[in-house]
């Protein structure tokens, strides 16, 4: 009698996604600038809520779909990274996170920093 095994290997071996420790020097120009706030509330809606839900949990209309699931951006693990960190993170993508290199200024992409910072708990 012959038993055949088969093996797929469905899981994708996903590596943490660390910023390169330069990221980490980078001086967020905006830092605590409450009146960017209004305005990152909406691109963060436009850009990001549809994966990265609309409270930031990591849970949007199409999170499900995605493998790695995206960010929980309340998280810990998320709210401990550097201002750098994120803002190198949102430039340069990973996967099914696009870079918002060309998407977004550097302003925008700074203050959508200081929003994730407002999700927090
Ligand atoms: C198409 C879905 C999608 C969109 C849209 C999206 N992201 Fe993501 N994001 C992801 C996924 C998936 C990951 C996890 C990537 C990985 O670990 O490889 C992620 C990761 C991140 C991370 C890193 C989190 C960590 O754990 O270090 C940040 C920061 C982030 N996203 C911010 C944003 C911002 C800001 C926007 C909007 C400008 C955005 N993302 C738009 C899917 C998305």
């Amino acid at each position: 009698m012959l038993i055949l095994f088969s093996v797929h290997a469905y899981a994708q071996v996903i590596t943490p996604w660390v910023a390169p420790p330069e990221a980490n020097a980078l001086i967020n120009p905006i830092a605590g600038d409450k009146d960017k706030l209004a305005n990152a509330h909406i691109l963060y809606n436009n850009y990001c809520a549809q994966c990265h839900g609309y409270k930031g949990k990591g849970d949007g209309p199409v999170a499900a779909m995605l493998n790695p699931h995206p960010a929980d951006h309340t998280s810990p693990s998320v709210q401990s990274q550097t201002d750098g960190a994120l803002f190198w993170k949102i430039k340069t993508g990973r996967g099914q996170m696009q870079p918002y290199a060309d998407k977004l200024t550097e302003q925008q992409r700074w203050s959508l920093v200081n929003y994730i910072r407002t999700l927090k708990n």
